[in-house]
């Protein structure tokens, strides 16, 4: 049976933020089709959940352990997972769906805390399946633009990188008790670190994806900026790279008045290259002695990187934002499941998944340490 990827679900249900966005990505994508999910640990939660987006009933369970043995046992069964829970449940359900044959989609970070993101990992090593992690912005076609740009644009070795990624929605005690704030803020349920999983690890993984380089150690404060707070709501590292570039990152849910302040600027010895999520479709490049480049996608532009181009669905000046980029990544983990991988895909690997898990535990182990600089472990 062929047809568009078919593919199940695990959280998302009512209230949820990004499960209705992976699922609206996922049908702008046009090559996959949600069959079954699991959206709630809720079990009556997760049925009215599932009957609401027009699943039918035998398909919304009550429970990940349910969908995965209901969903193995069909002929037109999911192909893939798709993961959209706390962090505390990816690994336990990611193993599960491995374990029974299913690749995994899992949103970021990988997991709650390393050990369990490096149980995921044996777990794709002794079944083969993928894993996939949706670290949204590698699915925007300006950033494949810069990373093209530095990997053979002529600009020279990355010099500096300064990424920041400053939210306001956390910015004081009362804001921890939101559906979406207050798992955030518990150790139980959202890991070892708080702002610095939350969106450090999206900061990190632009960094080694735009450079193209891995952050080999770090030096790092981060803290609980509102009192009570158990887990980091703020903090900052410095970092280097394998090819010698330094830079800084700040990841903080404190910043009054941000909304998702996502920036990138990394200068390499020929130009600089800036890059906002809050205005996605413009990469300004910056040579010296020269004019300002703004470089803007679409598909009459056959001046961009074909990794770039293969990201542009619109005719240039059509924006694209959010949706899309997370559609690309569900476009091409479909394509991927069914054999057909493309040459950059716009997910991120498991082993990118894991790098992150491993910035949160150095951050965290720094920060204990008094800013000391921690080395960043490597794949090998
Ligand atoms: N890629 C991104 O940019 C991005 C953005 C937001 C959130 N996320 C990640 O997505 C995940 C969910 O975040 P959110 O903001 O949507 O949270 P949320 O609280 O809005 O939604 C979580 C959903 O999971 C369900 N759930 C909890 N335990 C479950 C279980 N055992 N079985 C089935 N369902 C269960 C909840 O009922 C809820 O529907 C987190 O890991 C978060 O880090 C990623």
């Amino acid at each position: 049976m062929l047809g568009p990827v078919r593919y199940a679900m695990i959280g998302g249900g009512e209230g949820a933020f990004i499960g209705p966005v992976h699922r609206t990505a996922a049908a702008i994508a046009g090559n996959c089709r949600l069959v079954a999910g699991a959206f709630s640990s809720d079990a009556q939660r997760a049925r009215r959940s599932g009957e609401a987006i027009g699943l039918a009933a035998e398909r919304c369970y009550a429970s990940f352990e349910e969908m995965i043995a209901g969903e193995r046992g069909r002929s037109d069964g999911a192909e893939f997972i798709a993961i959209v829970t706390p962090n505390h449940v990816h690994a336990p359900a990611a193993i599960a769906a491995l374990e029974a044959g299913f690749p995994v989609l899992c949103d970021k970070p990988l997991a709650d805390t390393l050990a369990a993101a490096e149980s995921i990992a044996e777990a794709a090593a002794r079944t083969g399946l993928l894993v996939g992690v949706t670290h949204t912005y590698t699915g925007y076609p300006m950033v494949r633009q810069a990373r093209a740009l530095v990997a053979g644009g002529g600009l020279g070795a990355v010099r500096r990188v300064a990424v920041k990624y400053t939210q306001g929605w956390l910015a004081k005690a009362e804001d921890s008790e939101g559906k979406q704030a207050e798992w955030r803020v518990d150790p139980a349920r959202s890991g070892l670190a708080g702002a610095f999983g939350d969106i450090g690890t999206h900061a990190f993984n632009l960094v080694q994806f735009i450079t193209g380089e891995r952050m080999t150690r770090l030096s790092a404060e981060i803290r609980a900026a509102v009192p009570g707070r158990r887990l980091d709501d703020d903090g900052a590292a410095m970092f280097h790279l394998e090819g010698g570039g330094r830079g800084t990152l700040v990841a903080s849910q404190i910043c009054t008045g941000d909304a998702n302040g996502l920036e990138i600027s990394v200068w390499c010895e020929e130009a600089g290259l800036h890059w906002r999520q809050e205005q996605p479709n413009s990469l300004r490049v910056a040579r010296r002695g020269k004019p300002e480049e703004i470089w803007t996608p679409g598909g009459d532009r056959n001046y961009l990187d074909p990794s770039a181009m293969a990201v542009t669905r619109l005719p240039s000046g059509h924006p694209e934002g959010y949706f899309e980029a997370f559609a690309n990544i569900y476009r091409d983990f479909a394509d991927s499941v069914r054999g057909n991988v493309p040459e950059q895909p716009s997910y991120a690997s498991l082993a990118d998944g894991l790098a992150g898990m491993r910035f949160i535990q150095a951050a965290h182990d720094s920060s204990a340490a008094g800013a000391a600089w921690v080395e960043l472990q490597g794949d090998e």
